[in-house]
Parts: C-alpha cells; sequence; structure tokens
C-alpha cells in the first residue's frame, strides 16, 4: 500500500491510496478523481486517464508501447510526458508519484 498525487488542472492535490498492480487510472476512478473518467475501462481506446508524468517518475516505468503512444499523440494534450493511466500499473518503486492531470 503506497500513494500516488494527482495534480488537478485547477492545480489543488488529491492523495489516493494505492495497491500494488492497480493502474493509475483505477486508483483515481475508485478514489473519485472526477479528472479521470476512464471511459473505456482500460481498453486503451478513449485517453480519458491521460496523465502528465515527469521524466524523473518516468525512469522508474515500462516504456509506453507503440499503441498507447498512438493513442496519446492523437490527443490534443498530447506532451513528451504523456502516458495513458490505465497503463501505468503501481508498485511500490513509484510509491508517491505525481500525475499531472491535463485540463
Ligand atoms: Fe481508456 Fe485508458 S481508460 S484509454
Amino acid at each position: 500500500m503506497g500513494k500516488i498525487v494527482y495534480l488537478l488542472p485547477d492545480d489543488a492535490e488529491q492523495v489516493v491510496e494505492a495497491r500494488d498492480g492497480e493502474s493509475l487510472m483505477q486508483i483515481a476512478v475508485q478514489a473519485g478523481v472526477s479528472a479521470i473518467e476512464g471511459e473505456c475501462g482500460g481498453e486503451m481506446s478513449c485517453a480519458t486517464c491521460h496523465v502528465w508524468i515527469d521524466d524523473e517518475w518516468a525512469a522508474k516505468l515500462r516504456r509506453p508501447s507503440q499503441d498507447e503512444i498512438d493513442l496519446l499523440e492523437s490527443d490534443e494534450h498530447f506532451t513528451d510526458e504523456s502516458r495513458l493511466g490505465c497503463q501505468v500499473k503501481y508498485s511500490s518503486a513509484i510509491d508517491g508519484l505525481v500525475a499531472k492531470i491535463p485540463g
């Protein structure tokens, strides 16, 4: 058990408990982080779980797949820090990770 910090589009911060194996999208939806919808349930077809993760934290994550990159690139908020929250799984290695939500 650890935590993920969500920075909301209005710059408010929401700190949420996270369990191993849960995705950043699942963690946010279960906690009521309203800026993350997770509309497709993690099937990589909606991008409503889009988050920005800075390089320091991103270095601790598995690289995004080409399918993930393709979907992110079609989103108006795409940057080099973009990830799909549904494709990033929590583990203790990323306890305290900060995920910014575009908006
Ligand atoms: Fe739809 Fe992540 S929840 S792409």
